[in-house]
């Protein structure tokens, strides 16, 4: 026998203390609640939710501008090692502390305007016409749709027969740094430019490397890590006495590192013995997050902004920005947490 559903009131008769009104973040009240009293330390949830606030929150956490404009050559002619999710994942984190940022996506994949949202079918004003010399800067540049700081020139696939197509072209190694130059990136006022590269050392990444001052390497935590950089190195000397005396390795930062392998600690280590100071102190960890964001547009800070991987482009951008105006740089106690065992498990799962 049944009297019907019991009817329950679904109104809120109370305020419970803490509990967010509107957008209204009291955290005074919060500390009350018997979640303030919780620390980073205490749950991964805690800490997440103070990661995320952290990123939610950009303006209590700016940097310093640098003294001049910074443009950042991201090359290593090895594919897959993280050079489109560096230059994208930076660039995004320098936007969100307050930098202009201008991403200029030199592979003809496109991948780095695929991840900032970006529209580039073939026909958009891209990479491509900038260096044949078709159009002037500014008609290239588009805003990515996350953050109004975050600038892209984006590739199409007509630049993939860029390479063969400059050859033959007067001043051909010097093309990028002219477009750039002479419309001196009117009206923006760029704090950093980041030049994603193609996996090759072909004239694509000359011309990158002569528009730039500082080349960042961006090295797997994996098996040959160091494969292939003695030629990348030749390369940059090469273009540094004959082209660009100004270009220097300013930064190398590790990637896809694996807390639970022993080899991720080994690399790390070889590296750092190799590139002593340059290697950046922050880590980029292997993160199911930061592989998924492209497929949605969106760097890992907009998708997940609360992850480790989010974290981790937060404070490199942070060590980056304070190097170039010789701050001290204080690590994020958060991110530089050695990441346990069981942390990294919960990062393969879902962070
Ligand atoms: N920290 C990371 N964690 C997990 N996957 C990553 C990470 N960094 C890069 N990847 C993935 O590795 C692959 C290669 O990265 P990508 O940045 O495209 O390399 P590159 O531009 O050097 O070819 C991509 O599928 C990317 O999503
Ligand atoms: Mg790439």
């Amino acid at each position: 026998m049944s009297n019907g559903p019991a009817k329950v009131s679904r109104e809120t008769t109370s305020r419970v203390p803490g509990m967010l009104e509107g957008n209204a973040f009291d955290s005074e009240d919060f500390s009350r609640t018997p979640f303030g009293s919780i620390s980073t330390a205490d749950t991964p949830i805690a800490a997440e939710a103070q990661r995320a606030s952290q990123v939610l929150h950009p303006g209590s956490m700016n940097i310093p501008k640098p003294r001049e404009q910074r443009i950042i050559t991201i090359a290593n002619q090895k594919g897959g090692v993280g050079k489109t999710t560096t230059a994208v994942n930076l660039a995004a984190a320098l936007a969100l502390q307050g930098m202009t940022v201008l991403v200029i996506d030199l592979d003809p994949q496109g991948n780095a305007s695929t991840a900032l949202g970006v529209d580039h079918h073939s026909g958009i004003p891209s990479s491509y016409e900038l260096l044949i010399g078709e159009i002037p800067v500014q008609d290239a540049i588009q805003q990515s749709p996350h953050n109004e700081r975050l600038l892209c020139i984006p590739a199409t696939i007509d630049l993939a027969g860029a390479e063969i197509e400059l050859v033959s072209m007067v001043a051909r190694e010097g093309r990028l740094k002219t477009a750039i130059q002479e419309a001196n990136l009117a009206g923006y006022e760029i704090d950093y430019v980041m030049i994603d590269c193609p996996p090759s050392l072909g004239l694509l990444t000359v011309n990158a490397m002569v528009a730039a001052k500082e080349v960042l390497i961006p090295i797997q935590c994996e098996y040959y890590a160091l494969e292939g950089v003695g030629q990348l190195l030749r390369n940059i000397g090469l273009v540094q006495s004959h082209l660009n005396p100004e270009l220097h390795v300013s930064t190398v930062v590790l990637t896809m590192y694996d807390g639970r392998t022993k080899l991720a600690d080994q690399v790390a280590e070889e590296v750092r013995g190799h590139f002593g100071d340059v290697v950046l102190r922050s880590v980029i960890p292997r993160s199911v997050k930061v592989s998924e964001a492209p497929g949605y547009g969106m760097t890992v800070l907009d998708y997940d902004p609360g992850s480790r991987g989010a974290m981790s482009y937060l404070d490199a951008g942070r060590e980056m920005a304070a190097r170039a105006v010789g701050a001290t740089y204080a690590p994020d106690p958060v991110a530089a947490t050695p990441v346990t065992e069981g942390g990294d498990v919960n990062e393969e799962r879902g962070r």
